[in-house]
């Protein structure tokens, strides 16, 4: 069996920030609860240059191909590919950061351009970790909409354990600018950034377990779903059962 592919997404311009910080904690516990059955991927959009989309629907005439020359394929292809996503943010103006949202408008389009409506049950497991320099200022809205871009995009959003993690990893680095901000409050014991870093990692546990469970019941179930054709690009990252399991699960 092929290993599961998490692919991690670093949103801040600062690639070795607080974001990536976070992120590269998340990634670690995933790739321990999953062991071999996960291979584990990390981009930083820092060092990608990805426009904005600019409305011209090219998209929808050219199989969902981009007119704009950049990096936006080279990301969409392993997006795409991956079994689970872990996005690490920062807040900006109280969202997320312009980046990734050129990122994901434009994924968006391209995609439903490229699949259609079986986009809708790709079942990918999304996670998402998102601080800011403040308290209260933005973080849950950033993880909304990013919860809300995983719902369209068919995907399975998770959070991480109780109660540290109610919709998304997430915190603050008490005013600090500094792009180590948060990992000098976890050295200071700051009981805030300790309770961001516990989240992280079991956001990163959770992530790999869901993507284990999603691929088992995936393969458990996998003649029934091959009847409806809007599961499709969910059963392309799947082996085909062989002829003999694919019997036991018609006797079922
Ligand atoms: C343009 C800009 C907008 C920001 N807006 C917010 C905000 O609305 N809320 C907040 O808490 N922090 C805000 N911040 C602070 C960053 O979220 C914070 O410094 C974060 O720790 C940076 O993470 P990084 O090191 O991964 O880049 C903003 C920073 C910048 C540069």
């Amino acid at each position: 069996m092929k290993p599961l592919s998490l692919l991690g997404i670093c949103g801040s311009p600062r690639p070795t920030g607080n974001s990536r910080y976070l992120l590269d904690i998340a990634l670690e516990e995933a790739q321990r609860a999953a062991g071999t059955r996960m291979q584990v991927e990390t981009v930083n959009l820092a060092r990608l240059k990805i426009g904005p989309c600019m409305s011209c629907y090219t998209c929808g005439k050219r199989n969902g191909e981009c007119f704009i020359q950049d990096d936006f394929a080279f990301l969409r292809d392993k997006w795409a590919a991956a079994d689970a996503v872990i996005y690490s943010i920062p807040v900006y103006h109280l969202g997320i950061p312009g980046q990734l949202k050129c990122f994901i408008d434009r994924l968006g389009n391209s995609l439903w351009s490229y699949y259609g409506g079986v986009v809708a049950k790709s079942l990918r497991v999304i996670g998402i970790i998102v601080q800011g320099a403040h308290i209260f200022a933005g973080q849950e809205q950033a993880a909304t909409q990013l919860i809300h871009h995983a719902l369209v995009m068919g995907g399975i959003p998770v959070t991480g354990d109780p109660w540290e993690s109610y919709i998304a990893a997430a915190g603050w680095t008490r005013c600090g600018d500094r792009k180590n901000s948060l990992r000098k409050l976890v050295d200071q014991g700051d009981e805030d950034a300790l309770v961001t870093v516990r989240a992280a990692r079991s956001l990163g546990r959770r992530v790999a377990q869901m993507a284990l469970l999603v691929r088992a019941g995936g393969q458990a179930l996998y003649r029934e779903l091959a009847e409806d054709g809007g599961y499709s690009i969910f059963l392309q990252r799947l082996e085909q059962p062989t002829e003999q399991a694919q019997g036991a699960q018609g006797k079922e």
